[in-house]
């Protein structure tokens, strides 16, 4: 089987690996030695995930995503992609963050779109180093809000200001919303809507919530508090949640790292007051981008798989899933159980 059949790209294809002359500068490197000195694993990850989308950039379109990485995941991840393609691995490190990814911006245009024209809001909950603001076009219509804890959306700003104002590429990074406001809040606190709110969300505007790489990193209770949060301003407003979960089988491949988990969103969101649950499996049609012809990768087995069953036949692994979820949400619709 040829690499194309793969689902993976010729070797020509992958972009060469090559630091650009802002990453390599005494500003952006202090800032990332600060990240590297003085953040936690579960901030540092928001810099991992913009390594990703850097690495994958003949698939996703992020102009500053290698300056949000920082050397030190760039290099990390890019080791890992260069074994996977040397073994001939059938899965390349990086391909589930690209394809959630590229899953997120397609709804959240989809999204817009439904809104028909109407002043909309997007909220990225936990918006790590996400550039979207400044990547998407469909976003030029909504309010963008980020929040974060306060130290990364510092340093994120931090980063971009400088990225903006060098002589480089960089130069031409221009904001795509209509606005973006960044709000320093810690979702497991009871009061980060009313922060949110503070800050010019307004509960009676449609709205777009995006929970990317989020959720499992929350308890059970505080992952469906947030959830219970985003389902009250349902009760004001049409809203669309899109989020993704991982099943209980995902969460052992780190347990001091992910700990909500649903097997079953598409019946733990309705019962929280969602509607128009759909719910995708990296691969299917609309999770798959060109990325996973191989009906042998990992993904595209699991998928022939019933999802109650936790564990591969084929090799005794447990069946570990990365479930893509779109709900919605309109006065009409609240249950909330
Ligand atoms: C894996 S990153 C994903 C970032 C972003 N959604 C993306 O796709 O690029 C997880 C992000 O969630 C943020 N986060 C985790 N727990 C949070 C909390 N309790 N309150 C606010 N942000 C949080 C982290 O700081 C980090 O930026």
């Amino acid at each position: 089987m040829s690499e194309q059949e793969n689902g993976l790209l010729e070797e020509s294809t992958w972009p060469e690996f090559k630091l650009s002359d802002m990453l390599l500068s005494d500003t952006v490197k202090a800032f990332h030695a600060s990240i590297d000195n003085e953040w936690d694993s579960l901030q540092r990850s928001a810099c991992q995930t913009a390594a990703g989308r850097a690495l994958w950039k003949h698939v996703i379109h992020d102009p500053v995503a290698d300056v949000l990485a920082g050397e030190k995941y760039l290099r990390s991840l890019h080791e890992k992609m260069r074994k996977d393609r040397l073994s001939n691995a059938r899965e390349i490190s990086g391909v589930i963050l690209a394809v959630r990814t590229l899953w997120f911006d397609s709804k959240i245009e989809a999204a817009l779109n439904s809104f028909n024209g109407e002043e909309t809001q997007v909220v990225l909950l936990g918006a790590g180093m996400d550039a979207r603001a400044y990547r998407l076009s469909c976003l030029k219509e909504s309010k963008v809000f980020e929040v974060d804890f306060p130290k990364l959306l510092q340093m994120k700003s931090a980063l971009l200001q400088v990225a903006m104002g060098s002589a480089d590429e960089y130069q031409q990074l221009t904001m795509m919303a209509k606005s973006l406001t960044r709000v320093a809040a810690d979702i497991r606190d009871d009061d980060w809507l009313e922060k949110l709110q503070k800050s010019g969300f307004v509960p009676g505007r449609n709205t777009v919530w995006v929970l990317e790489g989020i959720l499992y990193y929350l308890s059970h209770h505080q992952a469906i508090q947030v959830l219970k949060t985003i389902a009250t301003t349902c009760n004001l407003t049409h809203t669309v949640l899109l989020a993704d979960f991982m099943n209980k089988s995902s969460t052992t491949l780190s347990q001091s790292t992910f700990h909500f988990y649903s097997d079953w969103p598409d019946h733990l969101l309705p019962s929280l007051g969602f509607s128009d649950v759909k719910l995708s499996q990296i691969g299917d049609p609309d999770a798959h981008f060109g990325l996973m012809h191989d009906p042998l990768n990992l993904f595209n087995r699991l998928r022939k798989l019933p999802r109650s069953v936790q564990t591969n036949p084929d090799d005794g692994t447990p069946c570990c899933r990365l479930y893509l979820v779109r709900a919605s949400g309109s006065p009409n619709h609240i249950g909330g159980q």
